[in-house]
């Protein structure tokens, strides 16, 4: 039996490379520290004000975030921005369409980021969910167990993976990027050092504002992760708590019955 259970895992383990290959060389992801790391982990309204700055002056331009409502900029535990403010944002930014009064109105709380695709840029909406930082090793995914998903490093490492080599193929400029799997991706580098500054002064270099452009798409992909780690913490309480009771129930059960000789 143990044998047999040793042969499937070793198979099982020697078919990961290949599922791993099947997916392109992937580029070098940087383990970086964020704050909504680990079980009791959360997001920094500081840094998701910031990173939300850096979306709405700079990537915004090319990429959506159409799935992401407007409003919950307000959420506790989000970018816990005032109800005023939110709605000042959305009006000052963003226009959408309505279809009674057959034109562009100011964007409401009510409404969602608007989608873009002028560019051709993906949306970013679910993009930290929707890419791994982490597979090794051998694309066994055991990284993932220890690190996590890795889907904001990827993209922090993705904004700060820039080389500064580009090449012409077909018409469109690649630009050489450490984080991109195959390493040349068609996105030019969309920060630079300065751009973006904030009121509060915080560092503007690339290296920390992909970090914190990247927590803020953490936030977009996910914006129940806090409430998700309390309920998941509660539940593991709980369910301590009952196995404790049952293994105390079992005991007085079978009190009666145990330690007596063959009757
Ligand atoms: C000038 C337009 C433009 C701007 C500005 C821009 N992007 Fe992009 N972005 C693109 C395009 C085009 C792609 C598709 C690139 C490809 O697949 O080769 C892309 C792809 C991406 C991807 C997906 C990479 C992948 O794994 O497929 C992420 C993440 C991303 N951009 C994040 C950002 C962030 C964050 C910003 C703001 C700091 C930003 N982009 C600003 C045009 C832009």
């Amino acid at each position: 039996m143990l044998k047999k259970l040793a042969i499937g895992a070793a198979f099982a383990l020697s078919l990961a490379p290949a599922a791993s290959f099947a997916a392109g060389g992937s580029g070098h992801v940087e383990d970086y520290d964020f704050s909504f790391e680990g079980p009791f982990g959360t997001y920094d309204t500081n840094q998701l004000q910031r990173g939300l700055q850096i979306y709405t002056e700079v990537c915004a331009a090319c990429h959506g975030l159409k799935q992401v409502p407007l409003r919950t900029l307000a959420d506790a535990g989000g970018p816990n921005l005032p109800a005023d403010q939110v709605r000042a944002y959305a009006a000052e930014n963003f226009s959408v369409y309505d279809p009674v009064e057959d034109e562009d109105r100011p964007a409401k709380p009510t409404d969602h980021f608007p989608a873009n695709t002028n560019a051709g840029a993906p949306d970013l909406s679910l993009m930290a969910k929707a890419r791994a930082g982490f597979h090794g090793p051998y694309g066994s995914g055991m990284n993932q167990l220890f690190k996590g998903i890795g889907g904001a490093e990827y993209i922090a490492s993705l904004l700060a993976g820039y080389t500064g080599e580009t090449k012409d193929e077909a018409g469109t400029t690649f630009y050489e990027n450490t984080a991109f799997p195959g390493g040349w991706i068609s996105m030019a580098p969309p920060l630079s050092d300065e751009q973006v500054e904030f009121v509060d002064g915080h560092a503007n270099d690339v290296e920390a504002m992909s970090q914190d452009v990247a927590a803020f798409l953490m936030w977009s992909a996910e914006p129940k992760m806090m409430a998700r780690k309390q309920a998941g913490f509660v539940g593991v309480l709980f369910l301590t708590l009952l196995s404790v009771l049952l293994y105390l129930t079992n005991k007085r059960l079978w009190a009666p019955h145990k330690g007596k000789k063959s009757s």
